[in-house]
C-alpha cells in the first residue's frame, strides 16, 4: 500500500526519461535559494533574535523583496506599510515569516520555469492562488490555527503540472487538458500517459529540493487527503479548497457552486466547530468572490 506512507518512505522517483528532461530544463533551478534554506534553519533556533533573522535573509535582496511585496499584499493586508524586514518579522512572527520564505521562494521559481506556452503558467498560477486563498479564509473562519502553512500548501499544492509542462510540451494537452473538470480518472490518465502523476512529480520534486514537511505530503495527496497518515486536516483543507478554485476556474463567478458537492468537505467539518460549520454554506458566495479579486491583485503584484 504504497499510498499510505509519507513522501520520504515512498519511491516516488519519475520514470529516468523524466528525470532526465527535468535535470535538462531546471537545471540550475532551485525551489529554496541558498539563503532561504539557511534562513529555515535559523528560525528554528529558540535563540535566533528578530534582528539576526532579518538581517539574515537580506542577505538574498531578491528574496527580502520578494517578502516584502507579499507581506504588503492583498494577502495579510497590512493597515500601514510594512517597510523592512525586521517590522515583517515583528507583524508576522517566526513562524508565519517561514512561510513567507517559502511562497516567495517558490512565486519566484514558478515564474521562472521555462515553459514553452505562457498560457499554461497564467492558468496555473490563477488556480494556485485561489486555491491557497480559499484556504486562508477557511482557515480564519474554523479557527483551525494554521499560520502560513496553508498558504504555501495552496500555493503549491499542484505544482507538478507546471512541471508535467515542462518535461512534455507537446504531450502537455492531452496529459493535462487544464479543464478543472477532474475525476479519480485524472490521475489514471496522467500515469497512463506519463508514467507518474501530477500529485507523485510534485512530491517527488519537493522533496528532493528540500522543502520541509508538511508540503510534500499536501502536494502528494490533495486528491486523495484520506490516504496522509500525517497532516491530514491541512491536506483536506487544500483539498476542499481545491475543489472550490476548479468550480472558480471552469466558471469565472462563485454562482452555482454547492459545497454539498465538494466530496472533501465532510472530512473537514469533521475538524469544525459545529456552530460555524452550520454557517458554512452561507459564507461560500463572499468568500469565493473576495478570491478572486485578491488572487487577482496578487498576480498582478
Ligand atoms: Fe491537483
Ligand atoms: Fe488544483
Amino acid at each position: 500500500m504504497l499510498a499510505t506512507l509519507e513522501p520520504n518512505e515512498l519511491d516516488l522517483t519519475p520514470p529516468p526519461e523524466i528525470v532526465a528532461l527535468l535535470n535538462k530544463r531546471a537545471h540550475k533551478l532551485r525551489m529554496l535559494p541558498a539563503v532561504a534554506v539557511e534562513a529555515l534553519e535559523l528560525a528554528k533556533n529558540p535563540e535566533c533574535t528578530i534582528s539576526e533573522f532579518a538581517t539574515f535573509v537580506e542577505r538574498d535582496v531578491k528574496l527580502a523583496t520578494d517578502m516584502l511585496k507579499i507581506a504588503n499584499s492583498a494577502l495579510y493586508c497590512p493597515t500601514t506599510p510594512i517597510l523592512n524586514l525586521h517590522r515583517a518579522v515583528v507583524r508576522l512572527g517566526f513562524r508565519e515569516c517561514q512561510y513567507l520564505i517559502m511562497t516567495a521562494s517558490v512565486s519566484s521559481l514558478m515564474n521562472r520555469l521555462p515553459l514553452d506556452q505562457e498560457w499554461i503558467r497564467e492558468v496555473h498560477s490563477r488556480h494556485s492562488f485561489n486555491t491557497a486563498l480559499l484556504a486562508i479564509h477557511m482557515n480564519r473562519i474554523f479557527h483551525f490555527g494554521f499560520q502560513g502553512e496553508e498558504f504555501t500548501a495552496g500555493l503549491m499544492h499542484d505544482f507538478g503540472r507546471l512541471l508535467i509542462a515542462l518535461v512534455a510540451p507537446e504531450r502537455f494537452k492531452e496529459i493535462d487538458p487544464m479543464d478543472f473538470d477532474e475525476s479519480p480518472e485524472t490521475l489514471v490518465r496522467e500515469h497512463a500517459l506519463l508514467g507518474t502523476d501530477h500529485c507523485r512529480l510534485g512530491a517527488w520534486y519537493a522533496t528532493q529540493q528540500k522543502l520541509p514537511a508538511p508540503l510534500p505530503t499536501v502536494i502528494l495527496h490533495h486528491h486523495q487527503p484520506e490516504l496522509a497518515e500525517q497532516s491530514q486536516k491541512l491536506t483536506t483543507l487544500i483539498a476542499v479548497a481545491d475543489h472550490m478554485a476548479n468550480h472558480l476556474q471552469r466558471h469565472e463567478e462563485s454562482a452555482g457552486y454547492n459545497p454539498d458537492s465538494n466530496p472533501f468537505w465532510p472530512a473537514l467539518a469533521d475538524h469544525a466547530d459545529a456552530t460555524v460549520e452550520k454557517h458554512f454554506h452561507e459564507l461560500v458566495p463572499a468568500m469565493m468572490e473576495v478570491t478572486q479579486r485578491d488572487a487577482a491583485s496578487l498576480m498582478k503584484s
